[in-house]
């Protein structure tokens, strides 16, 4: 059983303790699958007003939905289609503060109102994207963003099997 204290009020103090959450259930397991779903798991546990939470996979060239945690989303998403699209084809972390101004953006919960994608990248090679909905407005700054990057550099290596 994993337990822990989870401080809201302050937001480094609070990507710091999950890092190292994270860091401690997926360090001696290489199953991606497991640490994806517990990695999706913490970040519900300790990041306030999400509705939506998870991994996207990168499977013979498009998106496939993984571990999560919210209401069922879609399965597939091409690279280049919506938020998660763009952040898989730009490698790079798409922050949105109104999805409904995002061209494309698929609304697979209508509760959604912000939303962040970060690639998933090892060596090179695009794993995935993590995906975070929110229903509140401009939900995610440049520190949610900082501290989702780095909980994915340390989870993209252990992604392995
Ligand atoms: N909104 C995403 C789709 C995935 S769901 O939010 C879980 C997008 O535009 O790519």
């Amino acid at each position: 059983m994993f337990s822990f204290d989870v401080d809201q009020s302050n937001k480094p103090a609070l990507y710091a303790d999950l890092l190292a959450a994270v860091d401690a259930v997926t360090q001696d397991e290489p199953d991606a699958i497991a640490n994806m779903a517990n990695v999706a798991a913490l970040i519900w546990e300790f990041v306030p007003h999400l509705n939506w939470a998870g991994f996207y996979r990168m499977v013979d060239g498009e998106l496939v939905l993984g571990p999560f945690q919210g209401k069922a989303a879609c399965i597939r998403i091409p690279v280049g289609r919506g938020v998660c699209g763009a952040a898989a084809h730009a490698r790079a972390t798409q922050l949105v503060k109104d999805v409904h101004a995002f061209p494309g953006h698929i609304a697979c919960d209508a509760a959604s109102a912000s939303e962040i994608v970060v690639p998933l990248m090892h060596e090179g090679q695009l794993l995935g994207v993590l995906d975070l909905d929110s229903p509140n407005a401009a939900r995610f700054d440049e520190e949610d963003q900082a501290g989702l990057e780095a909980v994915c550099a340390r989870l993209a290596p252990r992604l392995s099997k």
